[in-house]
């Protein structure tokens, strides 16, 4: 039986699967280990292509395994690189999705998580190189202390394009006895 409510997660897949087109170009900005590269190489089509982006050698290892057992790795560029970084590999306004699923990588070493400063000026970056229409998502970790801190600054982040005239909207669980994981989601106008 299906997870009720659905995991911020899967969420965020169903909504980029409804948003996708073939030939897009998509951003796994914490590829991990690859769940959500393959997912979205899958929805961009053989004429698209998808760049994902992980700073640990194991998860970059793990993500490009995944695609290549998938048949789908000559559609992602693989960048042991920080997502702060993306604008250096994508045009400006060119990308219709970016991905951020932040916190460590299961089983691996909690002290490589995501950080609030980078993930700030990865959401700059994002925002640069979505083009207008395009989708920003991010799955918030406020669980533990260094992620409720990431998780506050990432909201904060997007009010500001709330105020800048981007759609945005925050799913999330009530009445948990701790804070419970969320997804943002913003809209380039
Ligand atoms: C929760 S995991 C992502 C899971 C992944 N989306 C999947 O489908 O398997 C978070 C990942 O963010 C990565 N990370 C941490 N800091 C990063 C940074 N500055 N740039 C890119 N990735 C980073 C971690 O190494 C870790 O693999």
């Amino acid at each position: 039986m299906m997870d009720f409510p659905p995991r911020p997660t899967r969420l965020a897949q169903q909504m980029v699967g409804e948003w996708l087109c073939e030939g897009d170009v998509a951003i796994d900005a914490t590829a991990g280990n690859g769940h959500d590269a393959q997912f979205l190489a899958g929805c961009v089509g053989a004429t698209g292509r998808v760049l994902a982006f992980d700073v640990q050698e194991a998860a970059m290892r793990s993500t490009s395994d995944r695609l290549r057992e998938a048949g789908l790795d000559e559609r992602v560029e693989f960048h042991l690189a920080s997502h702060a970084r993306m604008a250096e590999f994508a045009e400006a306004a060119s990308v219709a999705v970016v991905m951020f699923n932040l916190g460590y990588l299961p089983g691996e070493d909690h002290a490589l998580a995501t950080e609030a400063d980078e993930t700030l000026r990865a959401l700059n970056a994002a925002a640069c190189v979505l083009k207008s229409g395009g989708l920003i998502l991010v799955v918030c970790y406020p669980g533990h202390a260094q992620g409720a801190d990431e998780s506050a600054c990432v909201e904060q982040w997007m009010n500001g394009r709330a105020a800048d005239g981007w759609r945005v909207a925050k799913y999330s669980m009530v009445g948990t006895k701790a804070p419970a994981p969320f997804l943002m989601i913003a809209r380039k106008p």
